[in-house]
């Protein structure tokens, strides 16, 4: 008895403290029950729903619980009362029933739940997502001709079916995004498609969901859901050509640009009409972005620096190496990058 109280008000914290932290709401919620695009909806409607018949099977078991132990227990000194069927059959047909009809009405909403968050929008009409992960950051490539590629950061307009497809370029890792659907894996040498239409503009946090080596914890990405307006901006701002070197006014940045184009930097990273490496994320409009290194740090000067000196002291196994760069080297080289808008 003690020891069913005591699990009893350990469930009763546990519960409470799970209902207050959600309500709180943190400045970036990592969380599913705020869906913000109709398979987020449809995941959560399918929570709630199965939450319901839990706590149905929850009060049933506590009032059987209770009723056994207050009405239908004998009392110290009270002789058992015998009885004198040797089985109920009524009895075992409820028990047998009761519990295959609820998981009845658990199953029927949660297949259809796993339908209808398949891959299901035809190939017109929808914007086509690249996305490609890598150990430990998120490609994104826009279009047929890749007219964009960025890091870290998706841009999508809300209201317009969405379809992603998913591959990597190392290990399995997986796309999530709790506020706007499910996990889906990412797989190398296969393509995973994930499709959904935000309802809401926002910025929605996500987060590798497949433990992938080192930085695992530090393989996240933001989505910003835009108004259809905000994301026709965005993206003519995205096409456009990074302003030529012979044309920064800015003397540090001018200064940056000729040491990137002489470093080992132009190996790993694109800048459209400067360099045409492929290992790390694309700069081509670096400046533009808000966060850096898997969206684990702001994107700013200082940060930009410490990651230049030391990546692997940021995000721990980082592929880049440390450049060597100080004084007024890496202040120019964190110039040029800020000034790529
Ligand atoms: Cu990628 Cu975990």
């Amino acid at each position: 008895m003690k020891r069913a109280t005591g699990l009893m008000i350990a469930a009763m914290l546990a519960a409470s403290a799970f209902a207050s932290g959600c309500a709180q709401g943190r400045q970036l919620p990592m969380t599913t029950l705020a869906p913000k695009s109709d398979l987020a909806d449809w995941i959560y409607r399918l929570f709630i729903e199965v939450t319901l018949w839990d706590a149905l099977v929850f009060a049933i078991v506590i009032v059987a619980f209770l009723l056994a132990i207050f009405v239908f227990s004998t009392r110290v000194g009270e002789a058992a009362a015998p009885s004198s069927a040797a089985s109920d059959l009524k009895l075992e047909v409820a028990w047998t029933l009761g519990p295959a009809l609820i998981l009845l009405m658990i199953s029927i909403p949660t297949i259809r739940t796993i339908f209808r968050s398949q891959p299901n929008l035809p190939p017109t009409g929808s914007l086509e997502i690249e996305v490609v992960a890598h150990q430990w950051w998120w490609e994104f490539r826009y279009g047929d001709q890749d007219h964009i590629v960025t890091a870290n950061e998706l841009h999508i307009p809300a209201g317009v079916p969405i379809r992603l497809s998913l591959k990597s370029t190392d290990v399995i890792h997986s796309f999530w995004v709790p506020q706007l659907g499910g996990k889906r894996d990412v797989v190398p040498g296969q393509v995973n498609e994930l499709t959904f239409e935000a309802t809401v503009p926002g910025m929605y946090p996500g987060q590798c969901a497949e433990f992938c080596g080192l930085s695992h914890a530090n393989m996240r990405f933001r989505v910003f859901v835009d108004t259809p307006e905000q994301f026709a901006e965005w993206e003519k701002a995205e096409s456009a050509a990074p302003i030529a070197a012979a044309s920064i006014s800015d003397p540090a940045a001018a200064a940056g640009a000729q040491i990137f184009s002489n470093s080992p930097c132009t190996t790993c990273h694109q800048i459209d009409g400067v360099s045409k490496g492929y290992i790390g994320p694309d700069l081509t409009h670096f400046g533009s972005r808000s966060t850096m290194a898997g969206a684990i740090e702001a994107n700013s000067p200082a940060n930009v620096a410490q990651w230049i000196i030391n990546p692997g002291h940021v995000k721990p196994g980082a592929q880049m190496p440390p450049l060597g760069l100080s004084g007024k080297q890496l202040d120019d080289l964190v110039a040029y990058l800020e000034s790529l808008k």
